[in-house]
């Protein structure tokens, strides 16, 4: 089974929306997504209320979702690691113990654009709707992860 982690800084805004996206678009009998933060403050917690708001606006329910940190059995555990920011990139790598691990990084954004590196936006700090355009950029890059696994599931 191919599985997929979605990793930002808090696990509460970005990547549990990302994950509730992606698995809108595939089988998750035959896919495993997950989603997990760098950061350890919400650790057990709910998605941002902002999150789960603009995933239903969407018709994506993101309450079974509860924050978990990045740990290395993380490379371990799943075959593509997608991050949102430079930031996030930077501590995943730091855990990385060899090439393999390095290799399963990926910014998400690159999926839509690999010429340069994109980053999704913080959208903590911000409106409802910073979370709509961080939907949108997600939704994107879903979109194009979720053909190429649904072609080699
Ligand atoms: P996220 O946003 O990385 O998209 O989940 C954040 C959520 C919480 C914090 C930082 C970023 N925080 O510092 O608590």
């Amino acid at each position: 089974m191919v599985k997929v982690l979605m990793v930002c800084l808090g696990n509460i805004c970005r990547s549990p929306l990302a994950e509730g996206i992606l698995k809108s678009k595939i089988d998750t009998n035959k896919i495993f997504i997950d989603s997990a933060g760098t950061g350890g403050w919400h650790i057990g917690e709910l998605p941002d209320k902002r999150s789960i708001d603009v995933a239903k606006n969407h018709h994506i329910d993101l309450n079974s979702q509860r924050c978990r940190k990045f740990t290395i059995s993380d490379f371990d555990n799943f075959d593509f690691i997608y991050v949102m920011d430079k930031s996030n990139y930077k501590d995943v790598i730091s855990l990385a113990r060899n090439e393999d691990d390095i290799t399963k990084v990926h910014y998400i954004l690159n999926e839509i654009n690999s010429n340069e590196i994109l980053e999704v936006p913080d959208p903590y700090y911000e409106g409802a709707s910073g979370f709509e355009i961080v939907f949108q950029m997600l939704d994107d890059a879903c979109e194009i992860i979720a053909d190429k696994l649904n072609k080699n599931e």
